[in-house]
């Protein structure tokens, strides 16, 4: 489960993207064909068939554009003792064609009334005329039938009476509850919509294009408080104690940013220097753990408002803990929900990368309110400007508001993750033009619902034959293994469902199955951030902030799409600086290349469309001749080899426009080039020893350096690495593993690379090198090979015990020092390693003899705990606590302890736990399976738990994802072959 409350957020919100991709872009399809009220009292044949019996007016997913909102006048009464609500609201509707009907969306709501009011009725307060509600349910829509023709130009009011229950999951209007220090189970009513929920809690036009003002008023017991998008202007006292709180009027804004709560949660809050009250809400025992949020969201904004160059526009911002939440966070405006360990810091169990994480979110959620809230895509298939902006802010943001976290080194961990999915055959482009109705049903089928996907591996290059004609594997035959678990994540691109993934070998056939409820792929919205952070360093950040600014003020209230982005950013550059003879870069030593591409005025765009509209990463290959560079460009392939036959078709479709960076060995300069063709040559000014492109890891794209390039890279590593850039020496150790997954490089040359480490003292980069060889010892322990898992636990032991033997357990140093000492006190006690082993054991009796107080380093915490686990009492001790434990960091921690058990009767505990989610919740049953699977002795058992309950958790997880269980069915295949030809290379 490490990470686990990370990684699953960004696949869980992924899932939504999904669903909503799949059914907006069959919605698009609406555009082409938009029956009129016209057609319908001609042909109601040809029309949907509603929950009456009689026929529904409207055909589409996507509502139609003749009826749209000015102003929600809303009111809601949740009973949180019946768990039910009724409400009521009051739309205006601006007519532009004349028409018989309203299509609304609804999903679950009972109508028990709607009405129709003219303006005219409504000045004279002439009661509205009945309106007779068809509902066909399986577009979530109704229909309001009027019995006049609704006039163009006209404002009419239409007033509907509803109710429901609050829903069980965790989307549109919904229940969550959370127990007391005293023990009570008490109950809040909260909201998320995004992306089509808001018609789950009321009757709306529930698209993004569709922006109005919202005027709320909600009804409360005394006991709690409601809150909303806007500060309460006042609480009228009603007849029998009940109280109701008026909400000002939002901004303009789309649906799924509208939000109401009712709970009994307490705050702390501050003001931003520009007057904006932020306040931080958590259940009363937690409130706590919240002042480290509501610095860092002071901090923040008072940084986003002069970023952008425009004020908050709301009067408070409020942040509240969820205790049940779907994903990570919602940006709701001035009301931006969290998970609990998404908002809260608890100094006492909170680690430094737990403290990164909750500064990430705050900034993530906190960029959406400019970006997404007062600017918005305008449809789901652009949502990565709202995402992939979001997550390129926080880069900005944390590192100026809090440089000490060194953000940047997390930023390329997250690039590189992204390039790890992007370089499958089955990736996809950030965004994709559907215009046509063919176009879109090309992205349909992209997603489609049990996809099955044969990937195939050129197992011959894997094996070597032996005498006796049995096959032996070799060292690029483990790193197949090892990326046939990697292409696993090639699950995320489906919905759910089984994917069956076939190897071809030479010898046997390799089945690997694979299970997984992960939907679509998030990491198209990070790869959003990490193009614009490489465009970012192409225009200079003085430039790239100002078409940033350009874009908010141009578009404020209003919706946007790609193209609306590229314009203003190249605008920007164009205005400012090159039409007036200046420079448009960051680098004033333009090429002649560059200028031209600069004068051509759609330059950004076309750039940037490279990378938006194709899927993948390029690899450059450079071969260095004397002062000349041969440049060539592939795209990037895992698991496809240049001696298959689609190779040839997987790069000729491909070029990108890369902004190349380099320096060299003998000068500081950063050298410019943008590469637009498959091939080209550079002259270097000089002689030098070794080039090395992609200065700063800031450039997506892999290099590969051909003839002595590496050898000479790795020699100056070894001699002063301290001459390569730190970031530049993280994307050498990345790059290089790369290949070797790639087939392009032995694995002896990146094992030759990871020897520098030795004197490497930049913790990150440490970090990087070891992570990669901690994931290849798993990759042989996981299959059980034990004599190469063993040679290699030696090799790793023995390779970083210096450093190792130099960790203290204690939070001393800077966020990477400390998270550094725990990942090498982690490894060194899941490799058994005794003096780690004996430390932890001795801090976890002290601490169960204090009776839980002591206490313990926060970084080391997740490590005791899990050492603690492995005896019944310890495990006992450690799942009491969990139920008790009023920090969700702290649980977090022992929840992965629990599940490195290695009883099998423990794992089946808590799996059941989490099945009944009172002790754990289900918002936490994905990431239990998930820690559960990821472990050799779970593995089995949370395969044959999910396949016994497919179809009870497909309901229970809706929205929840396990990401990618996998199983091998037939591990005798490599155990029977498999010699420790890998330790010999080591
Ligand atoms: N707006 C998303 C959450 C979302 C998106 C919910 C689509 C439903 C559908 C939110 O801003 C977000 O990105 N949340 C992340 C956390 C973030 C720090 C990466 C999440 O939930 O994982
Ligand atoms: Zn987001």
């Amino acid at each position: 489960m490490v990470n686990s409350h990370r990684k699953p957020m960004f696949t869980i919100h992924t899932g939504f993207y999904c669903l909503v991709a799949i059914l907006l872009q069959i919605c698009i399809c609406s555009q082409f064909s938009v029956p009129s009220s016209h057609h319908f009292t001609e042909d109601p044949g040809a029309f949907p068939v509603a929950s009456n019996g009689e026929p529904f007016p409207w055909q589409e997913l996507r509502l139609p554009n003749v009826v749209i909102p000015l102003h929600y006048d809303l009111f809601v009464h949740p009973n949180l003792t019946s768990l039910d609500f009724v409400a009521s609201e009051k739309i205006e509707v601006l007519v532009s064609n004349a028409t018989q009907f309203i299509i609304l969306h609804s999903k679950d709501l009972e109508i028990t009334n709607a009405t129709l009011q003219s303006e005219e009725d409504s000045r004279y307060m002439k009661s509205g005329k009945e309106l007779k509600v068809l509902s066909y349910p399986a577009h979530q829509q109704i229909a309001l039938l009027v019995p006049e023709k609704l006039m163009p130009h006209l404002k009419y009011y239409v007033a509907i009476d509803f109710q429901a229950r609050l829903s069980d999951g965790f989307k549109g209007f919904y229940k969550s509850t959370y127990r007391t220090l005293g023990g009570e189970t008490r109950i809040l009513a909260v909201t998320d919509f995004e992306p089509t929920q808001a018609r789950m809690a009321f009757p709306c036009f529930d698209e993004p294009l569709f922006k109005a003002n919202f005027s709320i008023k909600i009804r409360r017991e005394s006991g709690h408080t409601a809150l909303s998008n806007m500060p309460k202007v006042k609480t009228i006292e009603l007849e029998g104690g009940l109280l109701e709180d008026h909400f000002e009027t939002t901004v303009k804004m789309s649906t799924y940013l509208v939000a109401y709560i009712v709970c009994d949660f307490h705050s702390v809050s501050g003001i931003t220097s520009s007057g904006v009250k932020v306040s931080i809400y958590a259940s009363p025992d937690k409130r706590n753990q919240t002042h480290y949020a509501l610095q860092a969201s002071l901090k923040l904004l008072d940084f986003y408002e002069k970023y952008f160059d425009i004020n908050y526009p709301l009067p408070k911002l409020d942040l509240i803990a969820i205790p049940d939440f779907a994903s990570g966070a919602m940006e709701n405006w001035g009301l931006i929900t969290y998970r609990e360990t998404s908002l809260l810091f608890d100094p006492k169990t909170s680690s430094a990368s737990d403290k990164l994480w909750v500064t990430r979110v705050i900034a993530h959620e906190m960029a959406h309110q400019w970006f997404g809230n007062l600017v918005t895509m305008e449809w789901w298939n652009d949502i990565w400007l709202n995402e992939g902006f979001a997550n390129y802010m926080e880069l900005i943001a944390v590192n100026a508001t809090y440089p000490e976290l060194q953000f940047d080194d997390h930023f390329l961990d997250v690039c590189f993750e992204v390039i790890t999915k992007d370089s499958l055959n089955s990736s996809r482009p950030i965004s994709k033009p559907a215009e046509t109705p063919t176009q879109i049903q090309e992205m349909f089928d992209e997603v489609s619902y049990n996809k099955v996907v044969n990937i195939t591996c050129r197992w011959k290059l894997c094996f070597q034959k032996k005498r006796n004609n049995d096959y032996k594997i070799n060292s690029l035959g483990h790193w197949c293994q090892f990326l046939l678990l990697v292409s696993l994540f090639i699950c995320s691109f489906f919905r759910h469902h089984t994917c069956s993934i076939k190897f071809k070998l030479p010898l046997k056939t390799y089945h690997t199955t694979l299970f997984f409820i992960s939907f679509f792929n998030s990491f198209v919205f990070l790869k959003g951030a990490c193009i614009l952070n490489m465009l970012k360093d192409f225009l200079g950040e003085e430039k790239f902030q100002k078409g940033i600014i350009q874009y908010l003020k141009k578009f404020s209230y209003r919706n946007a799409k790609n193209d609306d982005l590229w314009n203003s950013l190249s605008n920007s550059c164009l205005e400012s600086d090159f039409t007036s003879g200046g420079v448009c870069h960051s680098d004033s030593k333009m090429t002649n290349n560059m200028l031209t591409f600069l004068g051509e005025n759609a330059e950004v765009k076309e750039m940037m469309t490279t990378w938006t509209l194709q899927k993948g990463i390029p690899l450059l290959v450079v071969k260095q001749d004397g002062r000349s560079l041969r440049l060539q460009q592939e795209h990037f392939l895992q698991g496809v080899f240049q001696e298959d036959p689609e190779w040839r078709a997987l790069q000729e479709r491909y070029l990108w426009h890369i902004p190349l960076t380099y320096c060299t060995s003998s000068s500081n300069v950063i050298h410019r080039h943008i590469l637009k063709s498959k091939t080209d040559i550079l002259d270097l000014p000089e002689k030098t020893s070794w080039v090395k492109f992609n200065v700063d890891s800031n450039g997506y794209y892999i290099v590969h350096y051909e003839g002595h390039g590496w050898d000479q890279l790795i020699t100056q590593l070894n001699q002063n690495h301290t001459l390569l850039r730190p970031k530049d020496r993280i994307g050498l150790i990345h790059d290089v593993f790369q290949l070797v997954g790639a087939g392009r490089l032995t694995l002896d040359k990146a094992l030759d690379m990871t020897h520098y480490l030795k004197h490497e003292t930049s913790s990150p980069a440490l970090l990087k090198g070891l992570s990669y060889l901690e994931l290849f010892y798993h990759m042989m322990d996981r299959r059980n090979i034990s004599d190469v898992s063993e040679n290699l636990k030696r090799y790793l032991l023995q390779y970083f015990k210096p450093v190792i033997d130099r960790q203290s357990w204690s939070d001393e140093g800077s966020v990477w020092d400390r998270m550094l000492r725990s990942a090498l006190l982690k490894l060194a006690c899941d490799l058994n390693h005794a003096p780690c082993i004996q430390k932890a054991a001795e801090l976890f009796s002290q601490w169960m003899e204090s009776s839980g107080k002591l206490n313990i380093p926060t970084d080391v915490l997740k490590i005791v705990y899990s050492v603690g686990a492995q005896t019944t009492t310890g495990w006992n001790y450690l799942l009491e606590l969990y139920e008790l434990s009023m920090s969700s960091a702290e649980k977090y921690k022992i929840l992965y302890a629990l599940s490195t058990s290695k009883h099998q009767e423990k794992l089946q505990k808590l799996i059941e736990l989490g099945m009944e989610g009172k002790v754990i919740k289900t918002q936490d049953l994905a990431a239990l399976l998930h820690a559960i699977a990821r472990r050799p002795k779970g593995q089995q058992l949370a395969w044959d738990f999910v396949r016994e309950n497919w179809t009870h958790l497909l309901k229970k997880l809706v929205f929840v994802y396990i990401q990618c269980v996998f199983f091998h069915t037939d591990v005798s295949v490599a155990s029977n072959q498999v010699e420790s030809n890998v330790s010999q290379s080591i």
